[in-house]
């Protein structure tokens, strides 16, 4: 039965952002395509189950380009997500739908190549190795400052090309864009960010470089090539896209075994499993933590119920990937389980252009861990645990371990 009074905005507050899977195991049985509102006001239609999910991430009627919504957008809630509403930085091709997404996308493609990624397999492992040795000699640490976050944004910052004396300063700004501050910060971080990004593009375009910056730089096809400001607006997604996610799968990753210690152990014994192991780790506790967003161009139906034309809706993959439709015991933790089919990277024309990086980051990352470590605790209690407020990822604040 579908229920069409609307949720109100206290489900959705804090407790569900620490807590989303008992919220999303009701809305699944009892209002799988549900009209909600949302803390700051925002109205939307989420959706839970997985088959709904799946068939919506590939409805061409639901659209990504929300400049087609600028009044809802400057009213509601984005301003926790800066970086999505900045004109400078939004021209990108998760923000688009065909046929500029298409268009982007390939000229994008040509540059984020599968052997690009691989080469950067040596350099993950010694940056990966280099964090490991800092933390030498302590007996606590927290895993997500001293491990699971350096590592990608070092990474992708470097796939970049961005000459190594920028990065410190770099970073600072993206934390602004990311997790948000006062406007005014906010905004100087993204002037910043953009003026940064044109001179670094004015300098690629003067010599043949061969880092990820200079082939996006570069990028030809049919003769169009991406504009400054899509450049910028892409190399902003990398960033944003390529980090956070990232983080959250190793930390949570780490969380996940820590609380099943028959399967952390039975990957210790067998190392075989990791590349199964991780796509749990993404079914079980994605870094996608309320949903993706979608706008209906039209009405449209979703799951037997209609929706009316110029509507949020949100395309819960967190629950998706717990429907026990998909997944027999979705809430257990099952290291040999077929994942096939998870939504944790979407699914359609979107589906993540990171998700070979993310995977080889993730898999470098577990490896050493554990061939560092022959021992590895949690020391906090479930409660001292916390998830950070963001309706878009999902992730840890902290995870501190002991460690020997
Ligand atoms: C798109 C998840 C890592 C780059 C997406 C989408 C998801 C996702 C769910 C689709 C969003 C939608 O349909 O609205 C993840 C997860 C990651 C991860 C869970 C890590 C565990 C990365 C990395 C990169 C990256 C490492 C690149 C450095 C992108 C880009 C898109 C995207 C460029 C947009 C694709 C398009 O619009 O066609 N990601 N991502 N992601 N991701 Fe990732």
């Amino acid at each position: 039965m579908v229920d069409d009074t609307i949720v109100p905005a206290e489900r959705f507050g804090p407790d569900f952002l620490q807590d989303p899977h008992s919220t999303y195991s009701r809305l699944r049985r009892e209002a799988p395509v549900q009209r909600v509102v949302l803390p700051a006001g925002l109205q939307a239609w989420v959706v839970t189950r997985y088959e709904d999910v799946r068939a919506a991430l590939a409805n061409p009627g639901l659209r990504k380009d929300f400049r087609r919504y600028p009044d809802l957008f400057a009213r509601n809630t984005m301003r926790n997500q800066p970086g999505f509403v900045h004109p400078a930085l939004v021209a990108h091709m998760l923000n688009m739908d065909p046929p500029d997404h298409v268009r982007l996308r390939k000229l994008v493609t040509k540059a984020f190549t599968l052997r690009r990624i691989e080469a950067m397999r040596p350099r993950i492992e010694e940056i990966t190795t280099d964090l490991l040795d800092a933390m030498a000699g302590e007996e606590r640490v927290d895993l997500v400052e001293a491990f699971a976050f350096p590592l990608p944004i070092t990474v992708i910052c470097e796939m970049i090309g961005m000459p190594a004396e920028d990065l410190d300063g770099f970073r600072s700004w993206c934390n602004t864009l990311i997790s948000g501050g006062e406007p005014d910060e906010v905004q100087h971080a993204a002037d910043a960010t953009k003026a940064y990004l044109l001179e670094l593009i004015a300098k690629k375009r003067e010599e043949p470089v061969e880092d990820l910056f200079g082939a996006l730089v570069h990028a030809r096809e049919d003769g169009d090539q991406l504009t400054e400001t899509e450049l910028v607006s892409m190399v902003f997604l990398l960033l944003v896209a390529g980090h956070e996610t990232t983080v959250s799968l190793i930390a949570s990753g780490v969380l996940s075994l820590l609380r099943n210690p028959e399967q952390f152990a039975e990957l210790r014994a067998d190392r075989s499993l990791l590349p199964g192991a991780i796509e749990e780790f993404l079914r079980y506790e994605g870094p996608l933590n309320m949903a993706t967003f979608r706008y209906t161009n039209e009405p449209t139906e979703i799951g037997g119920v209609e929706i009316p034309a110029d509507e949020f809706v949100m395309l819960a993959l967190t629950s998706a990937n717990r429907d026990e439709e998909q997944f027999p015991e979705p809430d257990t933790l099952d290291l040999r389980r077929d994942t096939t089919g998870h939504m944790a990277f979407g699914h359609g024309i979107h589906y993540c252009l990171g998700a070979p990086l993310a995977r080889m980051e993730a898999e470098i990352a577990f490896n050493h861990l554990l061939d560092r470590f022959d021992h590895i605790e949690l020391a906090a209690t479930t409660e001292g645990l916390r998830w950070r407020e963001g309706v878009v990822i999902r992730s840890l604040e902290a995870l501190p371990v002991r460690i020997g």
